[in-house]
C-alpha cells in the first residue's frame, strides 16, 4: 500500500464547490503533501484509513481566499505627508507583519498592485524562501503612471525634484518601464489610467494615459506573458483601458453602460474596492489623508457602490479586490458583507475571491477551487457564511500549500 504519512483528511459539515456554485454537506478533502488528491461528499470518497484526520465540525471549507488589490508594504495609519517619513527598508519590514496578518485572515494569494522600490518583490521572495509566513504573491513593483498623475507623487514642490519611479510618458517610455519592472521581478503590471482619490492634485474622473500609451503598455506586458491591472475611476479612462486590452480594471467607480458592454465584450475583470470608503471617511483624517482626498471620497464612494450593483447585474467578470494597505491588512474580509449588500449573492462573492481571481491570474489550473490536482490552499470559517457573510471575517482554519498555518477551535 501507498505511504500515507504525509496525508491529511479534512472533514467539515460543509464545503463550497465554487465551480458549480453549490454547497456539499458532510464533506472531506484529502491532501497529500501540498496537493488536493480528492474532495467531495465524505461517504463517496475512498478515505485513506491511516491519514491524519482534522475534523472541523460545524464549519465551511472553501478554497484559500484571493485578494487582487493589496499593498502589503503600505501602512493604513500613514497616509498623505506621513508616508514621506517611511523609508523603503521600513516599508518592507511593515510588509512582513502585513503578510502574516493577510494569510491569517484567510488570504492565501494576493496580487500586490504597486510598491515603491520593489519592496513587494523582496517580500514575495522571503515568503517563497520560507523565511516568513505570507500569502502567495503576484507583484507589480512600482505602478506606471504619467508625470503628475495618480501613480506619481505630487506632495512636494518643484525644488525637491520628487517623483515616483513608475513615471513614464509616451509609448516607448511606458514600454521601457514595463521591461524595467520585469527585470527587477514584477510578475504583473499595474498602471494608472485616471486620477485618484488619495493622490494630491488629480481629478478622479480625468483620464491620464492616452489610448495610444495604454495600447503600447498592455502589448509590451502581454508579449512578456504578464497580465495588466489598471487603476481607473473615470469613465473615459475605464473604456480606453478596456479597449487597450487590460486584464482587470481597479476601482471602476464612474462606469457607464458602454463601459459595461466593453468589459463584457473583452472579458475584462472588474476589481471594485467597495469597503475601503468606510475606512477613508471614518479613520482617514487621523491617518493623514488630505482634505482634498476626503472630499473626493465623499463623491466617489457612493457612486462606486451603485455601479458595483450594475456591473454585477450585467454579468461582468468580478474579482475580489480590497485596496488593503489603504485600510488595515487582515481586515480584507470586511468587504465580503458589502459585496452582498451591494448586489452579489454570497456564493458570487466567494467565487469572486477564489475561482474568478485564479482565472484572472491565469492560475486556475493550480489555484481557486478544491478540485483534485490543485494546490492545497484551503480555509474554513465556523458556521455557514452563505447565511451570514460576516462569518468571512472570522477565518479559523488556514492551510497554504499543504501546511496548516492557523487552526482555532470551532
Ligand atoms: N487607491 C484608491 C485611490 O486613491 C483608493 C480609492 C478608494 N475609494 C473607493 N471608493 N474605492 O483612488
Amino acid at each position: 500500500t501507498a505511504v500515507v504519512a504525509d496525508t491529511i483528511v479534512l472533514t467539515a459539515d460543509r464545503m463550497i464547490d465554487v465551480n458549480n456554485g453549490r454547497v456539499i454537506t458532510q464533506a472531506a478533502i484529502v491532501v497529500n503533501d501540498n496537493i488536493i488528491t480528492a474532495s467531495g461528499k465524505a461517504n463517496t470518497l475512498n478515505l485513506p484509513a491511516d491519514a491524519t484526520r482534522v475534523d472541523l465540525g460545524d464549519a465551511t471549507l472553501m478554497p484559500g481566499l484571493m485578494d487582487m488589490h493589496v499593498h502589503l508594504t503600505s501602512d493604513a495609519t500613514q497616509h498623505g505627508y506621513k508616508r514621506l517619513e517611511v523609508s523603503l527598508p521600513r516599508a518592507t519590514i511593515t510588509g512582513v507583519k502585513h503578510a502574516k496578518q493577510t494569510l491569517e485572515a484567510g488570504f492565501t494569494t494576493v496580487r500586490n498592485v504597486g510598491a515603491p522600490g520593489f519592496t513587494d518583490v523582496a517580500l514575495k521572495d522571503a515568503i517563497n524562501a520560507g523565511d516568513i509566513p505570507g500569502p502567495r504573491m503576484f507583484v507589480a513593483g512600482p505602478s506606471l503612471g504619467v508625470t503628475g498623475g495618480h501613480c506619481d507623487n505630487n506632495l512636494l514642490p518643484f525644488e525637491y525634484k520628487h517623483y515616483s519611479e513608475g513615471v513614464a510618458d509616451g509609448p516607448w517610455e511606458v514600454r521601457k518601464k514595463v521591461r524595467r519592472n520585469i527585470k527587477y521581478g514584477a510578475t504583473v503590471i499595474k498602471f494608472c489610467a485616471t486620477g485618484g482619490v488619495l493622490s494630491k492634485g488629480t481629478k478622479v474622473g480625468a483620464q491620464q494615459y492616452s489610448l495610444e500609451e495604454m495600447k503600447a503598455l498592455v502589448e509590451e506586458a502581454h508579449l512578456r506573458g504578464l497580465t495588466v491591472a489598471t487603476h481607473a475611476h473615470g469613465t473615459s479612462g475605464i473604456k480606453d483601458a478596456i479597449r487597450a486590452g487590460v486584464d482587470s480594471v481597479e476601482h471602476v467607480s464612474l462606469l457607464d453602460d458602454e463601459a459595461i458592454a466593453l468589459a463584457k465584450e473583452h472579458g475584462t475583470y472588474f476589481s471594485m474596492d467597495i469597503y475601503v470608503t468606510e475606512y477613508i471617511l471614518g479613520e482617514g483624517e487621523k491617518a493623514g489623508i488630505l482634505e482634498e482626498s476626503l472630499n473626493k471620497e465623499r463623491k466617489v464612494g457612493k457612486l462606486q457602490r451603485e455601479n458595483f450593483a450594475k456591473a454585477v447585474n450585467a454579468g461582468v467578470n468580478m474579482v475580489f479586490g480590497s485596496d488593503a494597505g489603504v485600510y488595515p491588512h487582515g481586515d480584507n474580509p470586511k468587504q465580503f458583507a458589502r459585496m452582498v449588500t451591494f448586489g452579489m449573492t454570497p456564493m458570487q462573492a466567494i467565487q469572486a475571491a477564489t475561482i474568478n481571481s485564479a482565472t484572472l491570474l491565469k492560475q486556475s489550473s493550480t489555484l481557486g477551487s478544491l478540485d483534485e490536482g490543485k494546490l492545497a490552499d484551503i480555509v474554513a470559517v465556523p458556521g455557514n457564511p452563505l447565511e451570514d457573510m460576516s462569518r468571512m471575517e472570522d477565518v479559523h482554519f488556514v492551510m497554504k500549500d499543504g501546511a496548516i498555518v492557523k487552526s482555532l477551535a470551532m
